[in-house]
């Protein structure tokens, strides 16, 4: 086990770095239940999906949303990004819509090498279950539908969503190609005035950077309302 793993080490880097975001956090937006944050953070302390500014932005964001707001994920993988939209929502009809075939496949070839040797070792072929853990241990079953499913087969499944969904965050399929279709197909679901999210933006899949740089010139977001490390999130 890599010593970053340890238990011990892996606690005091959880503390350090999680309470050195939360420092800043706090005084940005002294309005927000950062001890929610910071709970989920605890959960998924070994996930090395996503940074804190990158979860936090994605919180704030879904703190931001209206009560009851209606939410889609492309690409939740074991549930991380998905949890901490989860709990920036409010109200007993908010929902999250997590769409992913919970297999890894993708046709980004850097991505399709990385999920065959998650796989193996974690001896399964699906994060479907590890998912539904995650989501039961913070108690926030009732606020997502896992949609198994590839993402354009699940956009056509929940046509009668279209103009009804109030954010989409996009985490899929990371080639150039994929990421282009996600946003075509997606985009129309968003409330106007609702928003839009990608991670990746800027990384080195740099497929995903090219769809969202043309998309943006051809004018399908109506403005960039931020942006934390790879996150970029725009009004529709
Ligand atoms: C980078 S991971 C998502 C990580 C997650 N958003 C997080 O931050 O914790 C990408 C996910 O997209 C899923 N995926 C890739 N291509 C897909 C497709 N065409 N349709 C649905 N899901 C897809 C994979 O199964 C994987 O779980």
């Amino acid at each position: 086990m890599a010593f970053k793993h340890w238990p011990l080490v892996r606690d005091v880097r959880f503390a350090q770095k999680c309470g050195r975001y939360l420092h800043g956090a706090r005084k940005r937006r002294p309005d927000l239940n950062w001890d929610e944050f910071r709970r989920i953070a605890r959960h998924f302390k070994q996930d090395d999906m996503g940074s804190y500014p990158e979860r936090g932005y994605l919180f704030q964001l879904a703190c931001d949303l209206p009560a009851d707001a209606q939410v889609v994920e492309v690409g939740s993988w074991m549930g991380a990004s998905t949890c901490f939209i989860a709990g920036g929502l409010r109200g007993d009809r908010a929902k999250i819509f997590a769409v992913d075939n919970f297999q890894g496949l993708s046709t980004c070839g850097e991505d399709a090498a990385w999920y065959g040797r998650h796989f193996r070792s974690l001896g399964a072929n699906s994060t479907l279950d590890i998912f539904r853990a995650n989501f039961a241990a913070l108690g926030f079953t009732a606020r997502t539908e896992p949609v198994v499913s590839d993402s354009l087969a699940a956009a056509k499944a929940l046509a009668a969503k279209v103009g009804a969904i109030d954010f989409i965050f996009i985490d899929g399929d990371h080639s150039y190609e994929a990421c282009q279709a996600d946003i075509r197909a997606w985009a129309p679901f968003v409330k106007r005035g609702g928003m839009m999210a990608f991670h990746d933006f800027g990384s080195r899949a740099d497929g995903v950077t090219r769809a969202i740089f043309e998309e943006t010139k051809a004018g399908r977001f109506a403005e960039i309302i931020g942006v934390a490390g790879t996150i970029i999130a725009f009004r529709m």
